[in-house]
């Protein structure tokens, strides 16, 4: 046992059920959870266990691609500040450097973006399932589907241990992204899909695919810059929700569609990139600058949350965030202000001055002020969750590579701590007696939203 402050890189334990003493070794900050298995009461026990639900301090693997200082605000993709990419890179730039680890000379970009246009059509099929969803079918559900589905186009993605094909998949999804999120969109309206355009750029392509009528579309290139740098500030975010989904699904070695489907799904919900499209619903019922004091009264009551406010990791403003007041400035300078601006403005000033709000540490995250932007732009309110995703693509496939290429990573699979019935014998229809009352479970707490 090391003694008390002789600096040693190690956690002295006491057991007090036994009196045994451990010694676990402490490694970039953390202890390894297994080290805690050898600590038993006696042979039969399977050994202590951390309890971390929703992996509140548990890191889950080692990165090199995103780092998040979430107290002090900064947010770095491979060691670049999120401020300088967006001031100064393209999206495909920092696609590049997310699966690389470095930016791109600018051979290196061309062929790089001549991979990723190559790819940017999908199969002729895929319009006939398109087709099969309902007109009101939300995009995201869309993309669900149509984005599990490439796996049965590509059966050979599953050799993803081969590096070239596992490149070629990765590009696939990158490139095709843009044009399922835009046939979605154009399927809700019943309006004819259009193929990408590979002489646009990366975000030009998409918005021609969503608003071209009869062969002509120029992007105006201030709403084009803007999208290109929402993406880039949704490109990664380290472990959160979707990408967590994205390497648990992907350590069963499925193929990187059917994982993406999954991180897809998991980005879908209101609490992650959900939020973006609540704020704007939200937004809309309040309606009002007068309106706001009521409502975060209700806010503060915990009827529901303020939807695009708070964070995890961040207790400090969101660096994406300061990137997205900016950039709302020179879209509105195009579109004409977003009435609702007024409304966001205002609730961010009320409660970013209400002690609720201090107390907690919640500051505006990314999904504040996007969706007025989206709107601004033109987007339904059903598809702000979609560029989230088209965004977010890199960043998944990213840590997706990176976990199965880390000798330390196996199929996700955590422990729990069982709370059921002990062994108790099979009981015969005739014999039970319990109502439906026994089985009622409580609701889980509002959120807000619809
Ligand atoms: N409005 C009101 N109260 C809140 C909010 C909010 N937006 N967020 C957290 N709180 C309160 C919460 O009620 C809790 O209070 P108490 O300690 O009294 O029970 C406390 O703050 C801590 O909240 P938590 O739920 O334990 O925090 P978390 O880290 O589990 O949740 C979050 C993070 C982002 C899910 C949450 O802040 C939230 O629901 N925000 C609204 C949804 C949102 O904007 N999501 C987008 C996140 S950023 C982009 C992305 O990930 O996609």
């Amino acid at each position: 046992m090391s003694e008390p402050g002789t600096g040693a890189n190690t956690l002295t334990v006491t057991d007090n059920r036994t009196g045994r003493i451990y010694e676990i070794p402490i490694e970039d900050g953390a202890i390894r959870a297994s080290a805690l298995r050898q600590i038993k009461t006696g042979p039969d026990d399977f050994g202590l266990l951390s309890f971390d639900p929703a992996f509140t301090a548990t890191a889950s693997c080692r990165s090199a691609i995103t780092y998040i200082d979430g107290d002090a605000g900064i947010l770095r993709y491979r060691g670049y500040p999120i401020d300088q990419l967006a001031e100064r890179s393209s999206f495909l730039e920092v696609c590049y450097l997310l699966m690389n680890g470095e930016l791109p000379t600018p051979e290196q970009l061309t062929e790089f973006t001549d991979t990723i246009f190559k790819h940017t059509f999908v199969h002729e099929n895929v319009k006939g399932f398109i087709g099969g969803f309902h007109h009101d079918a939300h995009p995201m559900g869309i993309l669900v589907g149509t984005v599990g589905a490439l796996s049965t186009f590509y059966p050979e993605a599953k050799k993803f241990t081969d590096p070239v094909n596992r490149r070629v998949q990765m590009a696939r999804l990158i490139a095709k992204m843009p044009t399922l999120a835009a046939f979605a969109y154009r399927h809700s309206r019943g309006l004819p899909y259009v193929y990408p355009n590979n002489d646009l750029s990366y975000a030009g392509n998409f918005l021609s695919m969503m608003w071209q009528m009869s062969g002509r579309y120029n992007p105006d290139p201030v709403l084009e810059r803007a999208l290109d740098v929402l993406f880039i500030l949704h490109a990664d975010h380290e472990q959160n929700c979707s990408t967590n989904a994205m390497r648990a699904v992907g350590s069963s070695r499925v193929d990187p569609y059917s994982a993406a489907a999954a991180a897809i799904a998991a980005l879908y919900g209101p609490l992650h990139g959900g939020a973006n499209e609540q704020v704007l619903r939200m937004l809309r019922e309040i309606g009002s600058v007068a309106e706001i004091p009521k409502y975060i009264e209700r806010v503060k009551k915990g009827e529901f949350r303020l939807m695009g406010f708070g964070h995890r990791v961040y207790k400090n403003y969101d660096p994406r965030a300061k990137v997205v007041r900016r950039i709302a400035e020179d879209v509105f300078k195009v579109t004409g202000l977003n009435p609702l601006l007024e409304v966001a403005m205002e609730l961010e000033r009320i409660a970013l001055a209400d002690d609720y709000f201090i107390g907690k540490k919640l500051y505006p995250n990314v999904d504040f002020y996007t969706g007025i932007i989206y709107e601004a732009m033109g987007f339904p309110v059903e598809m702000f969750t979609g560029l989230f995703a088209i965004g977010r693509m890199p960043g998944w496939l990213s840590q997706w590579e990176e976990g199965l290429l880390d000798p330390e990573q196996k199929i996700a699979r955590p422990r729990q701590i069982y709370t059921g019935a002990e062994e108790r014998p099979y009981v015969d229809m005739p014999d039970r007696v319990h109502t439906d009352q026994d089985l009622i479970v409580a609701p889980p707490k509002p959120i807000g939203g619809d």
